[in-house]
């Protein structure tokens, strides 16, 4: 993995042994849609109990069987997870499993093959967006366009508090993300070697969407 003091505070590399076990089988070539789906949704999940670990908490006093005591709940702001389509979308399920009253917004956004900028095509949010702790989620975060136009989508629209939660990232996408947004903590399993010709980060996973939704 590539750390770099520079990031220091802004981005978190996630390096629990069953994230990079899971993680592993997600990038073979031979791991099929269903197995590959299962494992973004299962990565989401581990993902997202990190990026709340700073979730802010109440007391409260519960009577178990026993006793009264003091305990906690949380008490801060309520979630949004904003999947960027198409491949943002296998990330969701996993986040709601654990957070089942946030609120789901959506990013439509392909990234040009020629010049490799997005191209908006669709943006749904939840209308209380700016009051929401808001959570990007894409697998691949590459040469960063994506990423950095969704927050840029959502700043527009109000939203304050963002977390990028990516699953493999290009060091080039953080550099871009990090010089483009501010206040955006980044979130990610692993951060790869570099991006080829193509914009694919290597050595990466292929092409995430195509690999959900078994398009190629
Ligand atoms: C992929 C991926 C990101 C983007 C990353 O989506 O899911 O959204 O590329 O690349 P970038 O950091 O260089 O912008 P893609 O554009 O292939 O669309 P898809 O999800 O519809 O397949
Ligand atoms: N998008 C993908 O799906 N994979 C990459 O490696 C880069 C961008």
């Amino acid at each position: 993995m590539i750390e770099r003091a520079e990031w220091a505070g802004r981005v978190v590399q996630m390096d629990h042994p069953l994230i990079r076990h899971k993680l592993s089988i997600l990038r073979d070539v031979r791991t099929g849609a269903k197995d590959f789906r299962e494992l973004v949704k299962e990565l989401a999940m581990l993902m997202a109990f990190e990026a709340t670990r700073d979730f802010q908490l109440a007391q409260t006093i519960v009577a178990t069987p026993i006793t009264e005591t003091t305990t906690h709940v949380l008490a801060g702001k309520k979630v949004a997870v904003i999947p960027i389509l198409r491949a943002g979308l296998g990330m969701v399920d996993g986040i709601l499993e654990l957070m089942p009253a946030a609120r789901v917004g959506h990013v439509g956004l392909y990234r040009d093959p020629e010049t490799l900028e997005p191209v908006e095509y669709y943006c749904k949010l939840p209308e209380d967006i700016g009051e929401r702790e808001v959570m990007i989620v894409d697998p691949m975060l590459a040469t960063g366009g994506s990423a950095s136009a969704a927050v840029e989508f959502l700043r527009a629209r109000g939203a304050r508090s963002i977390k990028l939660l990516v699953l493999i990232a290009a060091p080039e996408g953080i550099e871009r993300v990090l010089a483009d947004c501010e206040d955006v903590t980044i979130y990610a399993c692993a951060v790869d070697d570099h991006l080829n010709d193509h914009g694919y980060i290597v050595p990466g996973l292929g092409d995430a969407g195509d690999r959900l939704f078994g398009t190629k």
